[in-house]
């Protein structure tokens, strides 16, 4: 196999894959396969479920899975392939994993204009989530080996893309609500946006240090954690053997991955159903678990 199929196979089996980009290098995976996504945050260590990037081949492989105004569009036009992400309201027919997205009503996407990644996102067809390669804390990854050196061991196939001509991070930019605000800055800068699509909006550039990045979804029914079963009016959400409805549980198996899988649409669902409460039975703290127990506690409103 080239380095390309073995790229698109290892996606296509729910693995993950080192993907070069002309920014840093990526660890990516099949956008619509939740259990392969958890395994990101999984490989990253110390996971948190940040919304990711959805990696696309163009602007109509982007315009099915965001909603694009005049703005967005100009946007794409301009700068794509390239080093820009977009964050938009995401269709309703979405083909991301609810866990890709962290739960949010938008999506951030992205058209990369390195050669390796275009061919990998060609081939494969789909959206391919990436956050960089680096583990937690450290510093994202702009030469193969060092992608290889952080979390190159939880891939199972890995593209050398030779060094990233760019080497930050895409610049972030959401349209949302007719409003461009600059989420996160990077090559495409400022006033090249602003020339473009006039002033930002500076109201969500508060959002911009790290981890506020963007308001998480929370459900608007209360949580109640660490629960043995379902009160009145409640919904459970189990974990493990015998543990509540399969229906509703987390991984009936008692598996952190599955439950990650699970979590954000779970969440969504149950509230859809206005119980008195989300009952979660308690998750292990060890592993993914530890980003599961973060969610919770933020959909509980433990944690801003
Ligand atoms: O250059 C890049 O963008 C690299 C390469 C691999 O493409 N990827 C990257 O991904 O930097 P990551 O996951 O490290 O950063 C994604 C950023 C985060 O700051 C995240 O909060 C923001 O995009 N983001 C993703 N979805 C969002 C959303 N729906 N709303 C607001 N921010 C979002
Ligand atoms: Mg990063």
């Amino acid at each position: 196999m080239s380095g390309v199929e073995g790229a698109v196979a290892a996606l296509k089996a729910g693995e993950l894959l080192i993907l070069p980009t002309e920014t840093v290098y990526g660890l990516a995976a099949d956008a619509g396969n939740a259990e392969a996504v958890a395994k990101i945050f999984e490989a990253k260590g110390r996971p948190r479920f940040n919304p990711l990037i959805s990696h696309v081949a163009d602007a109509v492989a982007a315009e099915r899975i965001a909603v694009f105004d005049e703005a967005a569009r100009k946007l794409a036009a301009a700068f794509w392939p390239g080093p820009l992400t977009i964050v938009a309201p995401c269709r309703d027919t979405i083909a991301v994993s609810d866990l890709a997205r962290a739960g949010l009503d938008s999506i951030a996407v992205r058209v990369p204009c390195h050669a390796g990644a275009r061919a990998v996102l060609d081939a494969f067809g789909g959206p391919v989530v990436a956050p960089s390669a680096n583990r937690s804390g450290r510093p994202s990854p702009t030469t193969f080996a060092d992608a290889m050196e952080e979390t190159g061991d939880s891939a199972s196939a890995a593209l050398d893309g030779g060094p990233c001509a760019v080497g930050v991070e895409s610049t972030v930019v959401s349209v949302l609500d007719g409003r461009v605000s600059l989420l996160r800055p990077g090559s495409v800068t400022r006033e090249e946006i602003e020339a473009l699509v006039g002033p930002l909006d500076g109201a969500g550039e508060g959002h911009r240090s790290p981890g506020r990045l963007t308001r998480h979804y929370a459900p608007s029914s209360p949580v109640r954690l660490e629960a043995m079963s379902a009160a009145d009016g409640e919904i459970f959400l189990g974990f493990g053997q015998g543990q509540g409805e399969t229906r509703w549980s987390l991984s009936p198996s008692g598996d952190v991955r599955e439950a990650a899988a699970n979590l954000f649409r779970l969440l969504r669902e149950a509230d859809r159903e206005r119980p008195s409460a989300i009952a979660v039975a308690p998750i292990p703290i060890d592993g993914l678990g530890e980003a599961i127990n973060d969610r919770l506690r933020r959909a509980a409103g433990f944690v801003g």
